[in-house]
């Protein structure tokens, strides 16, 4: 797979131009792995890791400690679903255990044909409308157990 300075060489210099202190551009490239290969795996931190001058260890620990970057490969319709307070409090649990049973995967898990995958996440600010849930960054409110069906059946 070609890497990202073969990818995108400009937009990775772009970055490394507006943060002078070479670590600081961590989350950028990040980022960056992301758009490129779909999800942040060993071998992008690697990449990472050479173009900033560090260790791939340090740049897991990054990747690692924000729960956005995904670290395995997503399904197509990746779905989060909060599971904080507000929308715990109106089936928040119910509508996971519902998606785990319908999708036949867990949380942080992808279905055997990439179709979907599925995973708990804390707020996505829009608690007035619990229980909510993003699919591939879209958001859908007062989806419950009942009603949840009817989405996963518009998704192609
Ligand atoms: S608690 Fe679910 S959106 Fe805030």
């Amino acid at each position: 797979m070609p890497s990202m300075r073969e990818t995108c060489p400009e937009k990775v210099e772009d970055i490394l131009r507006r943060f002078p202190q070479r670590k600081s551009a961590s989350i950028p490239l990040l980022y960056l792995a992301w758009e490129v290969y779909g999800y942040v795996s060993p071998e992008a931190m690697e990449e990472i890791a050479e173009i900033l001058g560090t260790s791939p260890a340090d740049v897991e620990g990054i990747a690692s400690f924000y729960t956005m970057f995904p670290l395995k490969p997503l399904g197509k319709h990746h779905i989060e679903v909060c599971t904080n307070i507000s929308c715990h409090l109106v089936g928040a649990q119910p509508l996971m255990s519902h998606l785990e049973n319908r999708l036949g995967i867990k949380s942080g898990e992808r279905t055997e044909d990439g179709r979907f995958s599925l995973q708990s996440v804390e707020c996505l600010a829009a608690c007035a409308w619990a229980p909510c849930l993003h699919v591939n960054g879209k958001e859908y409110q007062k989806v419950t157990a009942e009603n949840v069906d009817e989405l996963l059946n518009s998704l192609d």
